[in-house]
């Protein structure tokens, strides 16, 4: 039905969900991105209120930049002094990227083609907020040690799939915690949970004060933990307690954790 987007999306601009294949060219929502829209404008809400205090914005593992450009047109058009940078690895995507920002006027809104660890050079020393929804595997991991270097006052997650606990976890031997990891399901289960966990205390022991919640419903997507983090200290004894305790009782490895050995901000 045509206009029935305006019953979702409270943004302005018709042509930018065009641009971007939310709505077909008569102006009717696309079925397959109407969950992608929802998602997007659920994390957008959820963090606006958040952001409103902040002017620098980076997104990272920015895919087609859904994200970026709702923000923009749900916030950043009428806040001149805010800008939002996306960083992308696939140069076709920064590319369409580049051509829809400049035929939506969005003037603030870069993008930039780099893996997330290359980009630090790139991007200012210090950011105010960091986005990553569903940035693969280590790519979440990658965003948390770019929010802490850039001394993030907000870091927003929605983790994507993950690996790398999991096939740390087959290798463990331990003795009476293995039955939680034995089989492949849960293996895999327990391995997200636990990268999730240690995502969370990495935060806390940095001082950030951090809520792990359902991103959305089930129906839209099953990657659905958002961890929101917002720096309340410059760090946490207890949480880095509690962090090595649990990494001495389950020493999985996490290359964030190697690199967070040599941890020093930008
Ligand atoms: C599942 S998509 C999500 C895209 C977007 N955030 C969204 O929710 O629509 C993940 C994107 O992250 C990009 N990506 C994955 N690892 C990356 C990395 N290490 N550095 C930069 N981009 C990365 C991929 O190319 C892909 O476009």
């Amino acid at each position: 039905m045509k206009d029935q987007w305006r019953e979702i999306y409270p943004g302005k601009s018709e042509e930018l969900l065009k641009a971007l294949h939310i709505l077909t060219r008569d102006g009717k929502l696309n079925q397959d991105s109407k969950r992608k829209l929802k998602q997007v404008l659920h994390l957008a809400q959820l963090i606006t209120p958040k952001l409103e205090a902040h002017k620098t914005i980076v997104d990272l593992g920015a895919g087609k930049s859904y994200l970026g450009f709702i923000l923009y047109d749900l916030l950043l058009r009428n806040h001149e002094d805010m800008s939002l940078l996306a960083v992308e690895s696939r140069h076709e995507l920064i590319t369409t990227c580049q051509a829809i920002a400049r035929a939506s006027k969005f003037d603030r809104i870069q993008f930039i083609q780099s893996s997330i660890s290359d980009s630090h050079n790139q991007l200012p020393p210090t950011v105010d907020v960091v986005t990553a929804l569903h940035a693969c595997d280590t790519a979440t991991d990658d965003a948390i040690l770019l929010g802490l270097k850039k001394d993030a006052k907000v870091i927003a997650l929605v983790p994507c799939c993950q690996a790398e606990v999991a096939r740390s976890l087959e290798s463990l031997s331990s003795g009476t915690l293995k039955p939680l990891w034995a089989q492949g399901i849960h293996r895999r289960e327990f391995g997200s949970h636990l990268t999730n966990v240690i995502r969370c205390l990495v935060l806390e022991a940095h001082g950030y004060k951090v809520r792990a919640t359902e991103f959305i419903g089930f129906e839209h997507t099953l990657k659905n933990e958002m961890i929101l983090a917002e720096r309340h200290h410059r760090s946490n004894p207890v949480a880095k307690r509690a962090l090595d305790s649990l990494l001495e009782e389950i020493p999985v490895k996490m290359k964030l954790l190697e690199q967070l050995k040599s941890f020093t901000p930008d």
